[in-house]
């Protein structure tokens, strides 16, 4: 059940495997001590106080354990629906293995786990986040870009009343073509690579969410965005459509995730969407529960903009108001499996969470966003770049009812493919002339598989 390539890992010094098991994730985890110890420092409990110094004092052994390249230990049983998942899968393959020679993507994501056990054990602290205040407040800068989409999105749509049908369909499909780049190039801001940005570098990356998408459809090495159009409409004509996303970031990605769920509910191509978030603080800017009802509160009652003028604020808490509606009413609705927060990619999502598995075979199209979603369906290893997508994903296209699915992701590590028979000239070619450019965002993948009905 394995795919016949190896997988990254933090020992392969050519990857960005190594860069980031090295260097990255001891900066995030101290940049995370940094954040608990200025939240300790405005308690005034004592219980809360002693309570969080210990697990300051956790951080500090997982960072000794990290830097040190430590074996991978059991996950201490605190309670957790995933402790058995993480258990069994290092017991299974990863007995022995430290940080440095267990594939990078599981060492990666235990280090999320064993961070999150920092506080889970705790007994006032289980629930903190400590990306949270990096998360809001890179909303809170993206300004220009939130206020772009809301100003023209915020007027329900509709199509004009005097158009043929054919073009009202062509007005549809430019729609549904701009906002699924909008919703792809949302993923460019994460914050595990960014940490720190500018409030100049945060503008820069959003301005592709903007006006220039012609241009950054050249960007999209492997772009399936054509054909699942067709199939959006195939569907809208069967059933009316369900749609579940499972998430990447929070804040500004995720505004445009909703911009675009919002759209495909509006225009009939959804009727239902599923909302997939993490049940913890996860590859620092993932989405949480309190992410998700943070953004969509804030958008309604906050004031986060303070330069902004009334018009804007006010689209912006009609959209916020038409979205919480939508979850009132059923039609969006948040979820937040176990799984999603494993070290297991979805080369085993049918065999290690077959209840998962059966509710996502049940929807029209699965939209998986962002670059750990991708490393994840195609096993964060070393196919070559003309690897066709459905191939590279393994059982999550042929084992027997596995859903249709789509990755929408800008480039942000080694594992590419899908790029088509000419993939591994184009990836050469880009070597040669723009090294980093697997690592910068600059470009993207939209991927499709049509899946297998069971
Ligand atoms: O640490 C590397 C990584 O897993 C990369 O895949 C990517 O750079 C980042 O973390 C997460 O990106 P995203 O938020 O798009 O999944
Ligand atoms: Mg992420």
């Amino acid at each position: 059940n394995n795919p016949p390539w190896p997988a990254y890992r933090g020992y392969h010094r050519y990857s960005f495997a190594h860069a980031t098991m090295q260097s990255r994730l001891p900066t995030i985890l101290g940049k995370a001590i940094d954040d608990a110890t200025r939240t300790l420092n405005e308690q005034s409990s004592e219980d809360l106080i002693v309570d969080l110094l210990e697990c300051i004092k956790r951080m500090d052994g997982l960072m000794i354990d990290l830097s040190g390249n430590a074996k991978l230990r059991p996950i201490i049983d605190d309670g957790e629906a995933d402790v058995a998942l993480w258990n069994k899968e290092i017991a299974k393959y990863f007995q022995g293995n430290d940080f440095m020679n267990a594939p990078w993507l599981f060492a990666e994501a235990y280090k999320y786990r064993r961070l999150h056990e920092c506080f889970s054990t705790s007994k006032y602290w289980q629930e903190y986040d400590v990306f949270y205040r990096q998360k809001s407040d890179t909303f809170a800068r993206s300004a220009d870009a939130v206020f772009e989409l809301s100003m023209r999105f915020a007027e329900p749509f509709q199509l004009p009343k005097d158009a043929t049908p054919e073009e009202n369909l062509e007005t549809e499909r430019l729609m549904f073509l701009e906002l699924t780049q909008v919703c792809l190039w949302g993923n460019s801001t994460d914050l595990s690579l960014l940490i720190n940005m500018s409030e100049e570098q945060i503008k820069a990356l959003q301005a592709t969410a903007g006006a220039h998408l012609a241009s950054t459809e050249g960007n999209i090495l492997g772009n399936h965005m054509h054909r699942l159009w067709e199939i959006m409409v195939e569907t809208r004509e069967k059933t009316g459509g369900r749609v579940d996303f499972v998430l990447d970031n929070a804040g500004f990605e995720l505004y445009c995730d909703c911009v675009y769920a919002d759209f495909l509910l509006q225009s009939g191509l959804a009727s239902k969407i599923h909302f997939h978030g993490k049940r913890f603080s996860w590859f620092v800017s993932d989405v949480t529960h309190r992410d998700w009802e943070w953004l969509l509160n804030v958008m309604v009652y906050g004031n986060l903009f303070p330069n902004a003028t009334e018009a804007e604020m006010e689209s912006l808490r009609r959209l916020g108001r038409r979205w919480k509606q939508y979850e009132k009413e059923g039609k969006w609705v948040y979820e937040q499996h176990p799984f999603w927060c494993t070290g297991y990619t979805f080369w085993d999502l049918h065999s290690e969470a077959p209840d998962l598995f059966l509710h996502l075979s049940k929807s029209d199209l699965v939209i998986f966003k962002g670059d750990l979603n991708h490393r994840k369906l195609t096993y964060d290893c070393a196919a070559p770049a003309s690897t066709p997508f459905e191939q590279a994903i393994g059982p999550m296209a042929s084992a027997a009812g596995a859903p249709r699915v789509v990755s929408m992701r800008t480039i942000k590590s080694d594992v590419v493919v899908g790029l088509g028979p000419k993939g591994d000239e184009v990836a050469k070619k880009l070597d040669r002339e723009e090294p980093g450019w697997k690592i910068s965002g600059k470009y993207a993948v939209v991927l499709l598989s049509e899946g297998r009905p069971g």
